[in-house]
């Protein structure tokens, strides 16, 4: 297993180069899933505080905020990734108050202290993660999220045929999920596979989308 710092490089690297849209793990855009969640009102986010660790370039975070998010925090382990999603804010027009919801930091998931969280929403990071890296991974969300919270897993690549081992991208399951975050207090109240016309290009039939209440 390599230290944080050793494995944190990858991401530093890939932001460092500037990391086009629409490149690699950036599907240019929110996972239509979420959007969906939000949209339909199956997801009220309206003055809750939004945690959206591994943001990247931020699509998630201004979302959020845009249905209501208050505010709506990404984290990001990369200073560019940071300016990037600065820089797809100030691209979106979206207006004062808006921006001023949607804030992408730069920070470490693992060590940010703040555990105020009445939301939060995983893509694309838990397969980001060592495995090593899993049961801190629970215990960080354990931590940020307050009693009565919600954490909102969109489980991506559910995969079976690529190798365990081999990431990132690391193939997860909805088991491995449960065995998680069970221990920390969190109770699977929603379960669905996501439906085809419901995942980025590419991401069919490797989706699934689960909701967790904090005891
Ligand atoms: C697979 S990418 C996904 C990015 C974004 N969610 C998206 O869908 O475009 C994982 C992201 O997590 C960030 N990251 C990795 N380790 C992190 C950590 N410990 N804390 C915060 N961000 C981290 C990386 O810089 C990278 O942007």
């Amino acid at each position: 297993m390599p230290s944080d710092a050793e494995y944190n490089e990858r991401w530093l690297k890939i932001w460092s180069e500037g990391l086009p849209a629409g490149q690699a793990f950036d599907a240019s855009k929110s996972a239509p899933a979420l959007f969906k969640l939000l949209t339909s009102g199956q997801l009220d986010v309206r003055g809750k505080r939004a945690l959206v660790p591994g943001c990247g370039r931020g699509y998630d975070v201004l979302l959020l905020a845009q249905h209501g998010a208050d505010p709506a925090i990404g984290l990001e382990i990369s200073s560019d990734a940071v300016k990037a999603a600065m820089d797809y804010k100030s691209q979106s027009g979206a207006a004062e108050d808006l921006a001023s919801r949607a804030l992408c930091k730069e920070g470490d998931f693992f060590k940010y202290e703040d555990g105020l969280f009445e939301i939060g929403y995983d893509y694309t990071f838990l397969c980001a993660m060592h495995p090593d890296m899993r049961d801190r991974w629970a215990e960080a969300w354990a931590r940020q999220i307050k009693p009565g919270g919600e954490l909102v897993t969109l489980m991506f690549p559910v995969d079976a045929s690529m190798p365990r081992d081999q990431g990132p991208p690391f193939p997860l399951t909805p088991e491995l999920y449960s065995e998680l975050l069970s221990p920390h207090g969190f109770s699977r109240t929603c379960f669905d596979a996501v439906p085809k016309e419901q995942s980025h290009e590419g991401r069919q039939g490797k989706e699934f989308i689960a909701r967790w209440i904090k005891a």
